[in-house]
């Protein structure tokens, strides 16, 4: 994936005003942020909340206008952020990272899980510009947890499938085995498949891919503190590239040549954790 030069004025944060917030589930928001930082789909920013923390977050959009991020509050963080209000300042550095490529035309594979479905959405939305035809499937625990269908589905040019674990909507069951049935049944040879999730849903996407032989392009997600390759937080073994830098969206072999990938990350004080 291209890696992109970063100016000295990303790597300082400047602060953007929240111009809108979207409740999308009950732990879910989506704020859109009163200026753009030029970010493709499948770049990071780093979202600072004064005196919180400051963590990464992927593009949900940028139309050149306005940057959209979509959270989950889970912890310390992204709970004080969920209580923000349109009209408050946050700061924003970036965008950082590599992004999704595809070729004019291409047909496309997305695959979401988690906060994945928003730049899916993106990417979505941009590869649509080159004439390229999508499939995409996203998958969530419930109805209640799947996120950006409303605008999914108003795409042209694409197929929206949808997995549920507890079967309340599409498919019973999780997203991979839908990709699954559709690479045993239906892609083309210029299909590309782009995915975003959880790893373990990854791991399942990159496995499906390499049997396949359909190329795909990951988003591979660490511990990240700086952004931009300076404090080694975000390295993975055996190669040790820097997935701010290097990543987060990266080929199949690269992630597959990846030892940890699956099997361990590293906490915040470069401490193993198995998954
Ligand atoms: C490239 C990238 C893109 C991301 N995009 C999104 C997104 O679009 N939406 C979203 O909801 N979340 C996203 N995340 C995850 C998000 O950064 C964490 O959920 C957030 O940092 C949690 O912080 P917290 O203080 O609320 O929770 P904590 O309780 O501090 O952490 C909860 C979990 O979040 C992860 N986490 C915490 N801090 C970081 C950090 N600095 N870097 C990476 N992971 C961390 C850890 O796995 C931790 O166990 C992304 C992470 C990365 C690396
Ligand atoms: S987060 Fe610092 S080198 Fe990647």
């Amino acid at each position: 994936m291209p890696v992109q030069n970063i100016p000295l004025q990303s790597r300082l944060p400047k602060t953007y005003r929240i111009l809108e917030t979207k409740r999308e589930t009950d732990m879910v928001q989506t704020f859109t942020f009163d200026g753009s930082l030029g970010a493709l789909p499948g770049q990071f920013v780093m979202l600072w909340l004064p005196g919180v923390d400051e963590i990464p977050m992927s593009v949900a959009f940028d139309d050149g206008k306005h940057l959209r991020v979509t959270f989950f509050a889970v912890g310390d963080m992204t709970k004080e952020l969920a209580k923000c209000k349109k009209g408050d300042l946050i700061g924003l550095r970036g965008p950082f990272g590599t992004h999704y490529t595809w070729k004019k035309k291409q047909h496309l594979m997305l695959v979401a899980g988690g906060y994945g479905a928003a730049p899916m959405y993106f990417a979505a939305h941009e590869a649509l510009k080159d004439g390229c035809t999508l499939d995409i499937i996203v998958g969530a625990r419930s109805k209640d947890h799947l996120l950006y269908i409303e605008e999914l589905s108003a795409l042209p040019r694409t197929t929206l499938h949808i997995a549920t674990d507890d079967g309340s909507e599409g498919h019973a069951g999780y997203n991979v085995e839908v990709l699954a049935q559709f690479l045993t049944t239906h892609h083309s040879p210029s299909t590309i498949i782009l995915a975003c999730g959880p790893e373990r849903m990854l791991l399942a996407v990159s496995d499906l891919a390499h049997a396949h032989a359909v190329p795909a392009q990951l988003s591979f997600e660490r511990y990240m503190k700086c952004g931009y390759g300076l404090c080694g937080n975000c390295t993975v073994d055996p190669s040790g590239i820097r997935l701010c830098v290097e990543g987060p969206v990266l080929d199949n072999a690269t992630v597959r040549s990846t030892t940890e990938f699956g099997q361990y990350h590293r906490d915040a004080l470069g401490r193993k954790q198995s998954f």
